[in-house]
């Protein structure tokens, strides 16, 4: 089959791979049909991820058709329209079943990596590098899903495969940054206006919050966080985001401050911005928390900081002095989606939410390389291609 492959930082493939198949009982093997650019991959993109190896196949946001199952497999056949959570958790060890799939003691089996840096392993995600597993990933033609029951949902009549893809990650991690975080009547500031940060508005709409102010600096982002989900919205480079966020609170700040933005932050304060890149890029820190130190001290005193964007390991002058006298209760988290995915399904079926906007251009699986380059240079929303293009149901 052919699938887009790493081949190193900025270097993306298309190449021809031996097609998957079943190697345990629980496993099922799809036909990707929607596969989308995540903000992730751009990390691994840009070489900020280490463990990424020549020839690994990217991508963890899709959907597609069951096209094999493992004899273990119950609640799957050949034919189902699923959505595959990006987090690939087992739903049997103490962290699955306690809703923190993300946290899976079984699904990577690389875990031994990770422990050496992060102390405990954390779960596997698909085309995420070998720190996080090395399952090969969904820019492809088919991809094999273990623990299938756990991880892939059946789409229901009525939502779409443009609707769907985008709820194997992007709208669970949106849901789950206010939903750790919102409580009714709040004010909440998102900052990063992809697709995380467009679902993450949407749901502290869901959640009861009284404003949402939406932050970035593409105007086609912001006019999406304006136009699609209702936020108010603070261009970063034209306005000073504190003392605009303190202005329109009334001097109090947000009562939730979400970082949908991670590891690559920018920022409109030119020095801050090199500094931060220079360490980066000699690896004396692997994340640029620009966007966590203007988030602590914008947020409100005994707010709460919901951290989804992806840091990799440290940060340098993180400011903690900050966060512990202002009694902020910093929340964080890769997406717990097997927890939310099905409520979020019959969210959109019903009309509450609709992700689909967020797919802006598509091309072939021949085209990714393409659409990986257009992502970076973004002159879209959240980019997804259709690789194997079939009209919705
Ligand atoms: N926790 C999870 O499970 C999970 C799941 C999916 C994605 N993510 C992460 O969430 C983040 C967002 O994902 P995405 O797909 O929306 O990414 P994206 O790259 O499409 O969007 C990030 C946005 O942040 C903006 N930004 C950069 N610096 C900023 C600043 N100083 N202030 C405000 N905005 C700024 C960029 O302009 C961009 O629009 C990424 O770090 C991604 O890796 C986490
Ligand atoms: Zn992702
Ligand atoms: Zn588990």
């Amino acid at each position: 089959m052919k699938a887009l492959c790493w081949n190193g930082t900025q270097r993306i493939e298309l190449t021809h791979v031996p097609d998957p198949g079943i190697l345990n009982p629980g496993d099922v093997v799809i036909r990707v049909v929607l596969s989308s650019v995540c903000g992730s991959d751009l990390h691994l993109y840009n070489g900020y991820v280490p463990t990424m190896r020549h020839g690994d196949i990217i991508g963890h946001e899709f959907a597609g058709e069951v096209v094999e199952t493992g004899p273990q497999v119950k609640q799957l056949k050949k034919g189902d329209r699923v959505v595959v959570c990006s987090v690939i958790a087992c739903g049997e060890c103490h962290h699955c079943t306690h809703d923190e799939y993300s946290l899976c003691d079984n699904s990577n089996p690389n875990g031994h990596i990770q422990e050496k840096l992060y102390g405990y392993p954390t779960a596997a995600f698909y085309g995420y590098s070998h720190l996080f597993g090395g399952y090969a990933g969904s820019h492809a033609e088919y991809i094999r899903v273990p623990y299938a029951d756990q991880g892939c949902f059946k789409i229901p009549d009525g939502v779409s495969w443009e609707q769907a893809v985008f709820v194997s990650d992007a709208v669970p991690t949106g849901f789950m940054a206010a939903d750790m975080s919102v409580k009714p009547g709040d004010v909440v500031a998102v900052w990063g206006c992809g697709g995380v940060g467009q679902m993450a508005i949407r749901s502290a709409w869901l959640k009861g919050a009284s404003r949402v102010i939406a932050i970035d600096k593409y105007d086609y982002r912001l006019a999406a966080a304006k136009e699609r989900a209702g936020a108010e919205i603070i261009n970063y480079e034209e306005t000073d985001v504190f003392e605009e966020l303190k202005e329109m609170t009334g001097g109090r700040g947000p009562d939730v401050c979400i970082d949908a933005v991670g590891m690559e932050a920018r920022s409109a304060n030119r020095f801050e911005d090199v500094y931060d890149k220079v360490k980066q890029e000699l690896k004396l820190q692997t994340d640029r928390p620009s966007v966590l130190r203007e988030a602590i001290r914008a947020c409100r005193k005994g707010g709460v900081l919901s951290v989804v964007g992806v840091y990799a390991a440290m940060v340098d002058k993180f400011p903690m002095g900050l966060l512990m006298n202002k009694s902020i209760t910093l929340k964080t988290g890769q997406q717990q989606g097997q927890k939310y995915i099905p409520r979020l399904l019959e969210f959109i079926r019903d009309g509450q939410m609709d992700p689909s906007y967020l797919l802006t251009h598509r091309w072939s699986l021949e085209g990714g390389e393409k659409g990986i380059k257009c992502s970076i240079i973004r002159p879209i929303n959240a980019c997804a291609w259709s690789l194997r293009p079939e009209p919705a149901p």
